[in-house]
Protein backbone atom coordinates (compact mmCIF):
# COMPACT_ATOMS: atom_id res chain seq x y z
CA UNK A 1 0.00 0.00 0.00
CA UNK A 2 1.24 3.73 -0.75
CA UNK A 3 2.23 5.67 2.35
CA UNK A 4 -0.80 8.34 3.61
CA UNK A 5 -0.25 11.50 4.55
CA UNK A 6 -3.26 11.23 6.74
CA UNK A 7 -2.87 15.09 8.11
CA UNK A 8 -3.05 16.44 4.49
CA UNK A 9 -5.43 13.98 3.51
CA UNK A 10 -7.96 15.09 6.40
CA UNK A 11 -7.21 18.87 5.33
CA UNK A 12 -7.97 18.47 1.51
CA UNK A 13 -11.20 16.20 2.63
CA UNK A 14 -12.28 18.78 5.45
CA UNK A 15 -11.12 22.15 3.74
CA UNK A 16 -13.73 25.27 3.78
CA UNK A 17 -13.30 28.65 2.94
CA UNK A 18 -13.42 32.09 4.99
CA UNK A 19 -16.37 33.94 3.62
CA UNK A 20 -14.10 37.55 3.04
CA UNK A 21 -17.14 39.47 5.11
CA UNK A 22 -15.79 37.49 8.18
CA UNK A 23 -12.31 38.27 7.80
CA UNK A 24 -10.48 41.14 9.96
CA UNK A 25 -7.02 42.07 10.80
CA UNK A 26 -4.37 40.52 11.60
CA UNK A 27 -3.36 39.27 8.17
CA UNK A 28 0.02 37.70 7.13
CA UNK A 29 2.83 40.17 7.17
CA UNK A 30 5.33 39.62 4.10
CA UNK A 31 7.33 37.24 5.97
CA UNK A 32 4.12 34.91 7.01
CA UNK A 33 3.02 35.18 2.83
CA UNK A 34 6.34 34.20 1.38
CA UNK A 35 6.03 30.50 2.39
CA UNK A 36 1.97 30.72 1.07
CA UNK A 37 3.01 32.43 -2.32
CA UNK A 38 5.83 29.65 -2.45
CA UNK A 39 3.02 26.94 -2.05
CA UNK A 40 1.12 28.32 -4.15
CA UNK A 41 3.28 28.80 -7.08
CA UNK A 42 4.24 25.36 -7.00
CA UNK A 43 1.48 24.17 -9.02
CA UNK A 44 1.56 21.99 -12.15
CA UNK A 45 2.46 24.25 -15.27
CA UNK A 46 2.63 22.68 -18.52
CA UNK A 47 5.68 23.76 -20.30
CA UNK A 48 7.39 25.49 -17.55
CA UNK A 49 6.25 29.03 -18.61
CA UNK A 50 4.94 30.23 -15.56
CA UNK A 51 1.78 32.17 -16.79
CA UNK A 52 0.57 33.72 -13.51
CA UNK A 53 2.13 36.38 -10.85
CA UNK A 54 1.30 37.86 -7.57
CA UNK A 55 0.05 41.13 -6.88
CA UNK A 56 -0.08 41.45 -3.24
CA UNK A 57 -2.27 44.20 -2.17
CA UNK A 58 -1.55 45.92 1.53
CA UNK A 59 -3.73 47.85 3.22
CA UNK A 60 -2.94 51.36 1.12
CA UNK A 61 -3.85 49.56 -2.18
CA UNK A 62 -6.63 48.16 -0.96
CA UNK A 63 -7.96 51.96 -0.21
CA UNK A 64 -6.53 52.99 -4.11
CA UNK A 65 -8.28 50.09 -5.42
CA UNK A 66 -12.04 50.70 -3.33
CA UNK A 67 -11.70 54.13 -4.92
CA UNK A 68 -10.64 52.87 -8.13
CA UNK A 69 -13.47 50.75 -8.01
CA UNK A 70 -16.03 53.82 -7.37
CA UNK A 71 -14.32 55.81 -10.39
CA UNK A 72 -14.40 53.20 -12.83
CA UNK A 73 -17.88 51.71 -11.88
CA UNK A 74 -19.18 55.21 -12.19
CA UNK A 75 -17.95 55.70 -15.35
CA UNK A 76 -19.03 52.46 -16.92
CA UNK A 77 -22.66 52.84 -15.88
CA UNK A 78 -22.64 50.42 -12.93
CA UNK A 79 -24.99 50.67 -10.34
CA UNK A 80 -24.70 51.68 -6.76
CA UNK A 81 -25.46 48.58 -5.40
CA UNK A 82 -22.69 47.24 -7.61
CA UNK A 83 -20.46 49.76 -6.79
CA UNK A 84 -20.72 49.65 -3.30
CA UNK A 85 -20.46 45.71 -3.20
CA UNK A 86 -17.67 45.81 -4.89
CA UNK A 87 -16.13 48.77 -3.01
CA UNK A 88 -16.38 47.00 0.18
CA UNK A 89 -14.73 44.00 -0.63
CA UNK A 90 -11.36 46.01 -1.49
CA UNK A 91 -11.81 48.63 1.82
CA UNK A 92 -12.87 45.61 4.57
CA UNK A 93 -10.04 43.36 3.31
CA UNK A 94 -7.07 42.59 5.34
CA UNK A 95 -5.13 41.76 2.88
CA UNK A 96 -5.56 40.80 -0.65
CA UNK A 97 -3.40 38.47 -3.17
CA UNK A 98 -4.38 39.50 -6.74
CA UNK A 99 -3.71 35.86 -8.80
CA UNK A 100 -3.02 37.37 -12.47
CA UNK A 101 -3.26 34.82 -15.15
CA UNK A 102 -0.06 36.12 -17.89
CA UNK A 103 -0.95 34.16 -21.10
CA UNK A 104 2.71 32.92 -23.02
CA UNK A 105 3.23 32.86 -26.53
CA UNK A 106 3.88 29.18 -27.25
CA UNK A 107 3.38 26.60 -30.28
CA UNK A 108 2.91 23.82 -28.32
CA UNK A 109 0.85 24.85 -24.97
CA UNK A 110 -2.99 26.00 -25.80
CA UNK A 111 -4.25 29.25 -24.19
CA UNK A 112 -6.72 27.34 -22.22
CA UNK A 113 -4.27 25.21 -20.07
CA UNK A 114 -2.47 28.53 -19.12
CA UNK A 115 -5.47 29.35 -17.69
CA UNK A 116 -5.95 25.83 -16.05
CA UNK A 117 -2.61 26.24 -14.66
CA UNK A 118 -3.51 29.89 -12.97
CA UNK A 119 -7.09 28.51 -11.36
CA UNK A 120 -5.15 25.42 -10.05
CA UNK A 121 -2.64 28.18 -8.47
CA UNK A 122 -5.46 30.48 -6.98
CA UNK A 123 -7.00 26.84 -4.93
CA UNK A 124 -3.23 26.18 -4.23
CA UNK A 125 -2.80 29.83 -2.38
CA UNK A 126 -6.36 28.95 -0.59
CA UNK A 127 -5.42 26.20 0.58
CA UNK A 128 -1.63 26.83 1.81
CA UNK A 129 -3.37 30.31 3.59
CA UNK A 130 -6.04 27.93 5.34
CA UNK A 131 -3.41 25.10 5.75
CA UNK A 132 -0.90 28.42 7.68
CA UNK A 133 -4.41 28.80 9.83
CA UNK A 134 -5.86 31.87 8.38
CA UNK A 135 -9.31 32.65 6.93
CA UNK A 136 -9.32 32.62 3.43
CA UNK A 137 -11.58 33.28 0.04
CA UNK A 138 -11.30 33.27 -3.53
CA UNK A 139 -13.22 36.39 -4.96
CA UNK A 140 -13.79 37.67 -8.26
CA UNK A 141 -16.22 40.56 -8.95
CA UNK A 142 -17.14 42.54 -11.78
CA UNK A 143 -13.64 44.56 -11.46
CA UNK A 144 -11.47 41.52 -12.02
CA UNK A 145 -13.45 41.23 -15.41
CA UNK A 146 -13.01 44.94 -16.40
CA UNK A 147 -9.78 45.58 -18.57
CA UNK A 148 -9.96 49.03 -17.82
CA UNK A 149 -10.21 48.87 -14.12
CA UNK A 150 -7.49 45.77 -14.43
CA UNK A 151 -5.46 47.94 -16.49
CA UNK A 152 -6.01 51.12 -14.47
CA UNK A 153 -5.99 50.07 -11.24
CA UNK A 154 -3.51 47.09 -11.12
CA UNK A 155 -1.66 48.37 -14.26
CA UNK A 156 -2.11 44.94 -16.07
CA UNK A 157 -1.27 44.51 -19.59
CA UNK A 158 -3.18 43.24 -22.58
CA UNK A 159 -2.46 39.59 -22.10
CA UNK A 160 -2.59 39.38 -18.57
CA UNK A 161 -6.02 39.44 -16.36
CA UNK A 162 -6.98 38.59 -12.90
CA UNK A 163 -8.38 34.90 -11.96
CA UNK A 164 -8.57 35.68 -8.37
CA UNK A 165 -8.36 37.97 -5.59
CA UNK A 166 -7.83 35.62 -2.85
CA UNK A 167 -8.60 37.86 0.63
CA UNK A 168 -6.86 36.74 3.63
CA UNK A 169 -6.96 37.44 7.83
CA UNK A 170 -8.05 35.88 10.70
CA UNK A 171 -11.48 34.73 10.41
CA UNK A 172 -13.68 35.95 12.96
CA UNK A 173 -16.13 32.37 12.90
CA UNK A 174 -16.25 29.61 11.09
CA UNK A 175 -18.90 29.10 8.32
CA UNK A 176 -21.72 26.38 8.79
CA UNK A 177 -20.57 23.00 6.04
CA UNK A 178 -21.92 23.92 2.50
CA UNK A 179 -23.67 20.95 0.13
CA UNK A 180 -20.73 19.29 -1.73
CA UNK A 181 -20.98 17.21 -4.43
CA UNK A 182 -22.59 13.81 -4.77
CA UNK A 183 -19.13 11.78 -6.08
CA UNK A 184 -21.61 8.77 -7.48
CA UNK A 185 -23.63 11.55 -9.58
CA UNK A 186 -20.61 13.06 -11.00
CA UNK A 187 -18.26 9.94 -11.59
CA UNK A 188 -17.74 7.73 -14.38
CA UNK A 189 -16.33 4.76 -14.18
CA UNK A 190 -15.34 3.27 -17.25
CA UNK A 191 -13.65 -0.69 -16.72
CA UNK A 192 -13.98 -1.53 -20.53
C1 LIG B 1 -13.38 31.81 -9.82
C2 LIG B 1 -14.21 31.99 -8.59
C3 LIG B 1 -14.75 33.25 -8.32
C4 LIG B 1 -15.56 33.45 -7.21
N1 LIG B 1 -16.07 34.70 -6.97
C5 LIG B 1 -16.90 34.89 -5.93
C6 LIG B 1 -17.44 36.18 -5.68
O1 LIG B 1 -17.14 37.15 -6.37
N2 LIG B 1 -18.31 36.31 -4.65
C7 LIG B 1 -18.65 35.24 -3.84
O2 LIG B 1 -19.44 35.40 -2.91
N3 LIG B 1 -18.11 34.01 -4.04
C8 LIG B 1 -17.26 33.81 -5.06
N4 LIG B 1 -16.71 32.58 -5.27
C9 LIG B 1 -17.06 31.47 -4.36
C10 LIG B 1 -16.29 31.57 -3.05
O3 LIG B 1 -14.90 31.40 -3.27
C11 LIG B 1 -16.80 30.54 -2.04
O4 LIG B 1 -16.36 30.98 -0.80
C12 LIG B 1 -16.30 29.14 -2.31
O5 LIG B 1 -17.04 28.55 -3.34
C13 LIG B 1 -16.40 28.25 -1.06
O6 LIG B 1 -15.76 27.03 -1.35
P1 LIG B 1 -15.19 26.07 -0.21
O7 LIG B 1 -16.21 26.04 0.87
O8 LIG B 1 -15.04 24.76 -0.91
O9 LIG B 1 -13.88 26.59 0.24
C14 LIG B 1 -15.85 32.36 -6.34
C15 LIG B 1 -15.27 31.11 -6.59
C16 LIG B 1 -14.47 30.92 -7.70
C17 LIG B 1 -13.86 29.56 -7.96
Amino acid sequence: MPEENTAVLEFLQTRRSRPAKLLQDPAPDRDALLPILTAAARTPDHGKLEPWRFIVLEKAALARLANAVDQCGRESGRSDEDITKARNQFENSPLCVAVIEVQKPSEKIPPIEQTYSTGAVCLALLNAALASGWGANWLSGWPSHSSEFCSAALGLSENERVAGFIHIGTASAIPPERPRPDIGAITTWLDS
